[in-house]
């Protein structure tokens, strides 16, 4: 989709949300010259001013190099211990000296207040401090996790989170969120895929621009705004083997083309701070990568926001071994481009030695310190420093309530409907609830704030269900735990099963499964679980799985005996009441799958978007490219998702059977139109998808990739066309080149519309 445009909330001073939705790349060929920034301080130079230069400056000249360094600072609050917890010391003594930035896991109106106090009355410049947590999936209310807010295919379930994790956190003080995270990946060993948006660079652009700008709003000094972070920059989705933090090599070609172009729509749509990423790439630590953070993201991109480092990122420079010492690594990461180091304390530490030694210019840390000024001003921190107390939201309201709700009903994937098994009617008799999270609040997710966990755990599966059938028979039995291999509750499952009308199996994996530091090497379901699904399988009688997981699982061979399966990943606050709107069929299912789900895990990386090679599969030649004792593909492919009701998507039609290529450098594009129609008999959602194909081009280009999306409603019979525009940036790639060159080539483009990624209604496009 086309629709390009760049504007920058800090320097423009305001309205990112009138930003493309969708833009993520310059539309033609562009070399950028490339400047010695990193060294020199000169991220800043290229800026355009802003409307806060003026107070910036001054307080610059006013600040001694200590100054300047404690505001690079952000350390970490206990917040474990609660909201009006001791904290730290150590953290109030670098308050009051001046000798700190920016505090992180830390909230509630009260306890933020009395910090901020003494950075203000105390410090001897009073400068703000900037109150930093990782609101990923929601502050009080938890939303699903993004990776089932992706399989929404809707950047609007995203927004929604995204506004009510604002509000809920600013009223408790946090002006800043580390999130979207946005690290496309095609590693679901990764535990990090749960808060990401799977594994198509497009879906998690549109995802993180429209988050970005909910977050942020329109005026970031909004008592319902925060600060966004996109992160983490850049490539950690690529961690060889899916062990977290670990490894990545990356083409040029590959960074820019997969990686990149989340970050770009990020920064597109105004994103004030970008996190630095915990992985190499080509042995250069992200931390320590003035390529990436300086000329790529400052310059060629004119980000003038803040970077931040990971925690205790720019200290890890030591273990990976690219620093000797302390000193060494805080230098490699200002030069690098880090603005705020996170948790560890070399650049207050050892910056005044490194600019006496002429290791660092004091330039660089006045651009750092800028950076981190800005947002400060941009947040109203200098004039309103203080979060209002008595307007401190303590729980989610009913409407929070209502639309984690709405959202988690929305991510969820039917992928399997055998004989219309799904939906469940009232005449069905006894219903039976099994599986460990039948009756579990281990449905949040994996970022979840400990009290809010405490406080506000997810409604269970079986309590909806009882909700839903008022009256009716209802029985629970556990049957297996989530991990181990203890079978003796089955035979009390089965019997549950034996008496049921229906059997509802929730199964799937705990939440800290998924998230940081949480790789699985197996990913089919944990413990006994798929013993639990064989023996309700063996009975005879209706039953559906739900599964709620983080991660795409291997689904193994009770697949074939499951007459249906609902994806509802890990749903957040209202999990059980979300689940139970889809199995009673009060929200007809209409998500897609945002990542193959593999067959084995010996097929990763599997993936939609993936090359061809010169053999590409064939079950006929035995010397094409495929695993002797698997079938091909995965199990689900990217973009699948079944719905209560059918759908047939006419062919796609364009606008133009040829295009110049002068004309798509100029802006120009071409539509592409396709009817879809509700064919079933009831109201239901389809996600009509457009991929595209380069047929012959100077890099091998992905079989298919993702290019265009629209979720549309219809009632039974009812007919909608969709309308999709392609423009330059659909059609070209980046190459290899280290400027960024995209190419855009005459040629044959094959355009694809239909329900999912192996959709097959094509028309071909011709580039002259
Ligand atoms: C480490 C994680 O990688 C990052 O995503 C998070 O924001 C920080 N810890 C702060 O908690």
């Amino acid at each position: 989709m086309s629709g390009l445009r760049r504007r920058s909330l800090l320097a423009a001073g305001g309205t990112a949300a009138t930003a493309g939705l969708l833009g993520t790349g310059p539309v033609q060929a562009q070399a950028l010259p490339r400047t010695a920034g990193a060294a020199t301080g000169a991220g800043a130079a290229a800026r355009r001013p802003g409307p806060y230069d003026d107070k910036v400056r001054a307080l610059l000249a006013r600040m001694t190099l200590e100054e300047k360094l404690g505001q690079l600072q952000q350390l970490p609050w206990t917040y474990n211990t609660g909201p009006g917890g001791p904290g730290t010391k150590e953290v109030e003594q670098a308050a009051r000296q001046g000798r700190l930035g920016s505090v992180l896991n830390i909230f509630g109106a009260r306890t933020t207040n009395a910090l901020q106090k003494i950075a203000v009355e105390e410090s001897r410049l009073g400068v703000p401090l900037l109150f930093g947590l990782d609101v990923i999936h929601g502050f009080w209310t938890t939303f699903p996790i993004p990776l089932a807010q992706a399989a929404g295919f809707d950047p609007r379930v995203a927004a929604r989170d995204a506004e009510v994790s604002a509000k809920e956190a600013r009223s408790n003080g946090v002006h800043w969120t580390f999130a979207p995270m946005m690290d496309v990946t095609h590693e679901p060993r990764w535990g990090r895929i749960a808060e990401g948006n799977g594994e198509d660079p497009y879906l998690t652009a549109a995802f993180a621009a429209a988050k970005v700008r909910a977050y942020q709003g329109a005026d970031l000094s909004a008592a319902d705004r925060i600060a966004a972070c996109a992160k983490h920059f850049v490539a950690y989705g690529g961690a060889e083997g899916g062990r977290d933090y670990n490894t990545v090599d990356v083409s040029e070609a590959r960074l820019r083309n997969l990686y990149l172009p989340p970050f770009r729509a990020a920064v597109d749509a105004g994103v004030a701070t970008v996190m630095a990423s915990f992985n190499t790439i080509g042995g250069v630590p992200a931390h320590a990568n003035p390529r990436t953070l300086t000329d790529i993201l400052k310059q060629e991109w004119s980000f003038d926001g803040m970077v931040v480092s990971d925690w205790n990122g720019v200290q890890e420079l030591i273990p990976h071994g690219v620093a000797q010492d302390g000193a060494q690594a805080a230098r490699l990461a200002l030069r690098a481009g880090v603005d705020m180091e996170m948790t560890s304390t070399t650049m207050v530490t050892y910056g005044k030695r490194l600019v006496r030694e002429g290791k660092i210019s004091e330039q660089r840390v006045d651009d750092a310190v800028s950076r981190i000024l800005r947002l400060k001003f941009a947040l109203g921190l200098f004039a309103r420093p203080y979060v209002d107390e008595g307007r401190e939201i303590g729980a989610p309201t009913p409407e929070a309530r209502a639309a984690a709700r709405s959202a988690a009903a929305r991510s969820m994937v039917l992928l399997k409907n055998e004989k219309g098994v799904l939906p469940v009617g009232r005449s069905v008799g006894a219903i039976a609830v099994v599986g460990p999270f039948g009756d579990s609040g281990d449905l949040l997710g994996t970022w979840v704030l400990p009290p809010a966990a405490q406080r506000f755990p997810a409604v269970t599966v079986l309590d909806a269900v009882r909700k839903a059938v008022p009256g009716g028979t209802v029985r629970y039995e556990r049957g297996v735990a989530a991990e181990g291999d203890d079978i003796s509750g089955i035979p009390a499952a089965v019997a549950a099963a034996r008496s049921a009308g229906m059997t509802f199996v929730v199964v799937g994996e705990p939440a800290a499964l998924s998230g940081e530091a949480a790789a699985r090497s197996d990913i089919g379901l944990p413990g006994a679980q798929e013993k639990l699904i064989e023996a309700i399988a063996r009975t005879g009688r209706p039953f559906a799985v739900v599964l709620v997981n983080g991660r795409p699982l291997t689904v193994g061979g009770w697949l074939d005996r499951a007459p249906a399966v609902l994806e509802a990943w890990h749903p957040g606050i209202e999990a059980g009441n979300a689940i139970a709107d889809v199995l009673f069929g009060r929200v007809n299912p209409g998500g897609k799958l945002p990542v193959s789900f593999p067959r084995a895990v010996g097929q990763i990386p599997i993936h939609y978007n993936h090359e061809n090679t010169g053999r590409p599969y064939d079950p006929d030649d035995k010397f094409t490219s495929k695993y002797l004792d698997l079938p091909d593909g995965p199990q689900f492919p990217f973009g699948h998702g079944l719905s209560y009701t059918t759908f047939r998507t006419g062919p796609p039609a364009l606008s133009r059977d040829r295009i110049p290529v002068d004309a798509l450098r100029r802006g120009g594009t071409v539509e592409v139109a396709a009817t879809v129609t509700n064919t079933g008999p009831r109201p239901g959602d389809e996600v009509v998808q457009l991929y595209v194909h380069d047929r012959a081009a100077a890099l091998a280009q992905p079989v298919r990739r993702l290019r265009g999306f629209r979720r549309v409603t219809l009632a039974p019979g009812g007919s909608r066309t969709v309308r999709f525009r392609l423009g330059a940036e659909d059609l070209g790639f980046f190459t290899h080149d280290p400027h960024g060159e995209f190419l855009l080539e005459p040629g044959a483009i094959d355009i694809y519309v239909g329900d999912s990624s192996a959709a097959e209604g094509r028309c071909t496009l011709s580039v002259t």
